[in-house]
């Protein structure tokens, strides 16, 4: 793995280490707890019961489902000896389905920011047989995508794929602190090494900018008032959040209340890590990155994200930049919406450079 973001490479950060665990003991007849569902940690060893789950329509723990990966595929074309960049390769599921497209001949880079799940994935997509000449893996932010280019000695790149967001790591594993479901350090952080945890966020920033940050990240109805309830307040927990979050709101009902907590977390994750500055930075220099013809896939689950993307492609297709552009948002099929919730609110847009 390449470190591209050589300020932190040192500062080590929990899971960096993998210390011998006892398999964790849990009661009944089936673990509940993230920590404890080591069969699903463990697909090798455990085949058949990664596949239960998976036909349950839940993501087995420490993996992720790839979304719309067919889709991805049509709209990027990728052949052999061309370069793909996976400027998100969280559990590699994009990548992996690119790689044997690029061969012979070509190869793919990968970027994420997490330094803690993107080791775990270089091993997995080593041991299926790409090897560095064909796959390198920095840990960078998209939004360093030239210079990692640059740093592989390439100028441009012919498809280029974006899957914002968390990926279900990240999100399932209470220790990360990004779900409202598991009692976990309220945290948030992509790259533990950097910025500021969601607790001192909320900690620190005064109710209007709080109001703000809950209506533009997450679109929440109740921003004022929760921002009232919240700002200012040291929360160590998610679980303490929720519970704060669900006090403020005595007179909604119990979906709202639950959505509303959603709707916090998600918000204080986009704050917490600038998502949508890192986007905005990367959709200004993706064509840039595409060489003449170069294809680009991004999905959103968001409206912040999906807004952005449509007026970064619609602005480069009146200004010549794009050839192409897609009409309309594609959408995962009722049969992957089935299978896979969390692909329910996925948007894909594509453009094709000039
Ligand atoms: C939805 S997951 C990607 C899943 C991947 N497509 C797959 O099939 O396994 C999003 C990933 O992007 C990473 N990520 C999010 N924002 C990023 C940024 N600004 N720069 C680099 N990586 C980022 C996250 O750490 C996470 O691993």
């Amino acid at each position: 793995m390449k470190d591209d973001d050589k300020q932190d490479a040192e500062i080590p950060v929990p899971g960096d280490t993998a210390p011998h665990r006892r398999r964790p003991r849990y009661r009944g007849t089936h673990p509940r707890r993230f920590d404890q569902k080591y069969k699903e940690h463990d697909p090798g060893r455990y085949a058949a019961t990664v596949e239960k789950v998976l036909a349950s329509g839940r993501t087995p723990a420490g993996s992720h489902r790839p979304i719309m990966v067919a889709e991805v595929l049509e709209v990027l074309c990728p052949a052999a000896g061309e370069t793909a960049v996976d400027a998100t390769l969280g559990w590699g599921g994009h990548a992996e389905a690119l790689l044997p497209r690029l061969l012979p001949g070509g190869r793919l880079v990968g970027l994420d920011c997490d330094p803690i799940e993107l080791p775990r994935t270089e091993k997995r997509l080593r041991d299926l047989g790409f090897g560095p000449q064909v796959f390198s893996a920095h840990r960078s932010n998209f939004a360093g995508l030239p210079q990692v280019l640059a740093a592989e000695g390439l100028r441009f790149a012919d498809c280029v794929v974006a899957d914002l967001g968390v990926s279900s790591m990240q999100l399932d594993d209470p220790s990360r602190g990004f779900t409202m479901k598991a009692l976990g350090p309220l945290d948030m952080r992509m790259n533990p090494r950097r910025g500021r945890p969601a607790s001192q966020l909320i900690e620190r920033t005064g109710v209007d900018a709080l109001a703000a940050l809950l209506a533009d990240n997450a679109d929440e109805p109740r921003a004022a008032e929760l921002a009232a309830a919240l700002a200012g307040h040291s929360f160590s927990t998610t679980t303490q959040l929720s519970a704060a979050v669900r006090e403020a709101l005595p007179r909604v009902t119990d979906d709202e209340r639950e959505l509303a907590v959603r709707r916090v977390f998600q918000a204080l994750r986009i704050e917490v890590n600038d998502e949508l500055g890192s986007l905005d930075v990367f959709l200004r220099q993706l064509p840039d990155c595409l060489r003449p013809g170069g294809r680009a896939a991004i999905l959103t689950f968001h409206s912040g994200e999906d807004r952005r993307v449509k007026l970064a492609f619609r602005s480069g297709f009146r200004d010549g930049i794009y050839v192409r552009i897609a009409d309309e948002v594609v959408r995962a099929s009722p049969r992957e919406q089935g299978a896979n919730p969390r692909s329910r609110p996925a948007k894909l847009r594509w453009a094709v450079r000039a």
